[in-house]
């Protein structure tokens, strides 16, 4: 049942450990690799509430007893700046004084993993950061391939991920036990991504979530991390290939993103990240087909399976033109010239660059309700 990817990019190598009750290997994982002498957890408080008193154990056991915690409030508006400077705050006053060595572990979702690679990687020019992701989307996608980053207010709007670092993590622990208790709401999040990799690369994975939709949302642990598991190669085949994002490798898995993204904004955040990349990712499978690019029939196909998860597949209360509005500030549509990773089969994707407004507009206008 336990499965361990490892990753090797130019900056880091490091395991991403999956299984039920995997994070009872952190005592061997420490013993192979050097056991710091301090640890500081970030989390929030209704994961550290979970599952905080565990993973404090489990650094007891490995010999860690320096131990502090640092714990924000949950949700996308707690990624900010001032809580950026209160962690640090934290971590200067626990490490006043000693000769020490601190790890930082991420314990929690997406929210929780971004703060704490930023802060990892801006403390002290970088220090280790070990990541527990607790939600399906944290394990599939932000867990893993080094983005940090945090959000800044300005002008009473914000702007997403805007101040952020590439930070490979020192390794990915992901208890598949421990998503277990998230609400089925958090489950859907994170299989949009998951849909995402089997669309991008993986037939197999994209037939396996239509025939086991029901045992995913239950959260049947194998099922987990199965699904866990492939996504997380993939992940790792794309950043090993182009970690920082300037080779039109990584841009794959901005694959729903483009459109995603500006919907998320568009709405206020009301619908969440994976919502957002569901309805995103049925449109550029809308536009693809316009293209010529993807055969109506898999388009069909693609939206069916969004469909029947549960997942959102129309826009609903946002303009077309606030959407495209928002797209035209995309880095991903730099210099006036907008791209997109397009799907051309079930399982494959092809990057196109300067698509014209007027298929965008119309895909949207069909999306829209
Ligand atoms: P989240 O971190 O806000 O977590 C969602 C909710 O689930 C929170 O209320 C949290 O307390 C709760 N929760 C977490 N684990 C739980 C558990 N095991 N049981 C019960 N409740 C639990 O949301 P998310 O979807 O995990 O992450 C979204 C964030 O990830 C966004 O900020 C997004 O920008 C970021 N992201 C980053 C990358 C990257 O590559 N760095 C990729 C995708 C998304
Ligand atoms: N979530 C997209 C990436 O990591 O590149």
């Amino acid at each position: 049942m336990k499965k361990t990817i490892t990753v090797r990019t130019n900056s880091a190598v490091y395991g991403i450990f999956i299984g039920p009750g995997i994070t009872g290997s952190l005592n061997s994982f420490f013993r192979a690799s050097g056991r710091p002498d301090s640890a500081f957890i970030i989390s929030s408080p209704r994961v550290f509430g979970l599952y905080g008193r565990e993973i404090t154990g489990e650094l007891k056991t490995s010999g860690v007893n320096d131990i502090a915690t640092g714990i924000f409030g949950d949700g996308e508006r707690n990624k900010s700046m001032p809580n950026y400077e209160c962690l640090l705050g934290k971590i200067i006053d626990f490490e006043s004084g000693k000769q020490k060595q601190t790890t930082i572990i991420a314990l929690g979702g997406g929210v929780v993993g971004d703060m704490a690679g930023f802060v990892a990687s801006t403390y002290r020019r970088g220090v280790p950061c070990i990541q527990i992701p607790t939600t399906l989307l944290a394990a599939v996608d932000s867990s893993v391939g080094g983005k940090t980053g945090i959000d800044i207010k300005r002008n009473g709007s914000i702007i997403k991920n805007i101040a952020g670092t590439f930070y490979q993590p020192s390794a990915v622990f992901i208890n598949t036990g421990f998503l277990g208790t998230l609400p089925e709401s958090q489950v859907l999040n994170g299989l949009s991504e998951v849909i995402k990799y089997g669309v991008i690369r993986d037939h197999g994975l994209f037939d396996f979530i239509g025939k086991n939709r029901d045992r995913i949302l239950n959260r049947e642990s194998g099922v987990l991390a199965h699904i866990i598991h492939r996504s997380c190669s993939i992940k790792k085949d794309v950043v090993e290939k182009d970690e920082k994002e300037t080779r039109n490798v990584r841009t794959i898995l901005n694959y729903g993103h483009t459109v995603g993204h500006a919907v998320e904004s568009a709405s206020g955040f009301r619908y969440s990240h994976g919502q957002s990349v569901a309805i995103g990712m049925v449109c550029e499978a809308e536009i693809s087909a316009k293209l010529g690019v993807l055969s109506r029939e898999k388009c069909l196909r693609i939206r069916e399976l969004i469909e029947s998860t549960g997942l959102p597949v129309k826009i609903k209360g946002c303009s077309i033109e606030k959407i495209m509005g928002i797209m035209k500030h995309d880095k991903k549509f730099r210099e006036g010239k907008n791209k997109f990773a397009l799907p051309s089969d079930i399982g494959k994707v092809v990057v196109k660059t300067d698509i014209p407004e007027r298929v965008i507009k119309s895909v949207l206008a069909g999306a829209v309700s």
